[in-house]
């Protein structure tokens, strides 16, 4: 809970994440100046006492400061963060999720301000296992990603899919020098594949193009489709509620001092399925809530086709949660079949009408 009078900015408020966070700092009674360049998916905190809507770009010169100057702590979430993007329009990804993202890091470092950032788990990359070959079976505990010891192992630069971790990566290594050189105060968050409530759109209904798995899943149920399987659904995921990443990320907030020059993987290692297993749980909790009997087909699609050239995968990541639980004191509470119910449920519930 806030002291009283403490003001968090939070950039990029309006995306998917942002926009769960907003409305928890303000039921835990900060202040909050947030900016994002849409507030489409802010109407439920827009008009709160307390909470200052900027509606602006990370890319104008300038606005990095001038947002950093309006709170006592900064949470940096603007990002560029859909797959499909990665490998299509890769510069944009680049200067998205890095040359806009590093004048905040400047300013918070020459501010003195605290910085919490939010980067993701792609920057581990492929798996080790991925790497040689295997299938990525199996919970050994070697398959875990640890923030202060597991390798990051990126694409070659042609497969442009790694363009997003690049850049996400290179700003970590930003972070930390200013951290370790120059007094930076900062914490890294690492997100394992969040999902819930306002994740992303349904493509034709909102938005054009291909959104993560869980919509492009649930725009299969609502419109009659097929599911598609990239190579297979082979790949494996593990994912968390957006209410568990919000808690972790305020508790990273409450314990500066635990949590100060950290990385933190924030993510439910409970929740690892295939591709192949998601469609088939989504499946089961669309005809669960519905009532109405799916098209529960599924069908494989090469990545080349799906996504285009120069698509790769992460086959596998599960992460190490053991520095959250033991610095920050979080676990996260939401299994996977309550967290398909709920996001399936809310997909439902907002575009079922525009599905007919
Ligand atoms: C995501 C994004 O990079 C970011 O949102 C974020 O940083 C991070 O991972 C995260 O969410 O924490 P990814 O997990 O690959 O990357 O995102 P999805 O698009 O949800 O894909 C997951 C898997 O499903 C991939 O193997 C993909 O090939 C597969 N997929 C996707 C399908 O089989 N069918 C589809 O219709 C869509």
């Amino acid at each position: 809970m806030a002291d009283g009078g403490e003001k968090i900015v939070v950039l990029g408020c309006g995306g998917f994440i942002g926009s769960h966070l907003v409305e928890r700092l303000l039921d835990d009674g900060y202040e909050v100046a947030g900016m994002d360049r849409t507030r489409a998916k802010l109407g439920h905190v827009l008009g709160r006492k307390g909470f200052e809507y900027v509606e602006g770009d990370m890319a104008d010169a300038g606005t990095a400061e001038e947002m950093v100057e309006r709170g006592d702590a900064v949470i940096s979430l603007a990002a560029l963060c859909n797959p499909s993007l990665y490998n299509t329009r890769p510069l944009e990804v680049i200067d998205i999720n890095f040359t806009h993202a590093l004048p905040v890091v400047r300013a918070c470092r020459e501010q003195g301000k605290r910085l919490i950032h939010f980067s993701t788990c792609e920057v581990y990359g492929k798996s080790k296992e991925g790497l040689a070959g295997g299938d990525g079976g199996g919970v050994a505990t070697g398959a875990l990603m640890s923030e202060e010891s597991t390798p990051l192992i990126l694409g070659p630069v042609n497969m442009q899919r790694w363009s997003y971790a690049c850049a996400k990566q290179l700003l970590e290594r930003v972070i930390y020098a200013e951290g370790s050189g120059n007094g930076l105060r900062y914490s890294i968050v690492r997100p394992f594949n969040v999902i819930g409530a306002r994740m992303d759109f349904i493509p034709g209904v909102d938005g054009e193009g291909t959104p993560r798995v869980v919509p492009s899943f649930m725009k299969a149920l609502m419109f009659g489709e097929t599911l598609k399987l990239v190579d297979g659904g082979t790949s494996r995921r593990s994912f968390v509620s957006v209410g568990d990443a919000v808690d972790a990320t305020v508790r990273i907030l409450e314990r500066a001092e635990a949590s100060t020059g950290r990385i933190f993987n924030v993510g439910n290692p409970d929740n690892e399925v295939t591709m192949a297993e998601l469609a088939r749980l989504m499946i089961n909790s669309y005809e669960k809530q519905t009532g109405r009997e799916a098209v529960a087909r599924t069908e494989t699609v090469s990545a080349a086709e799906f996504y285009g050239e120069g698509y790769d995968d992460c086959d596998r990541r599960v992460p190490d949660i053991s520095l959250a639980e033991e610095l920050l004191g979080w676990r996260p509470k939401t299994p996977l079949g309550e967290l398909i119910d709920e996001t399936v449920g809310w997909y439902v519930k907002e575009y079922g009408e525009k599905s007919g």
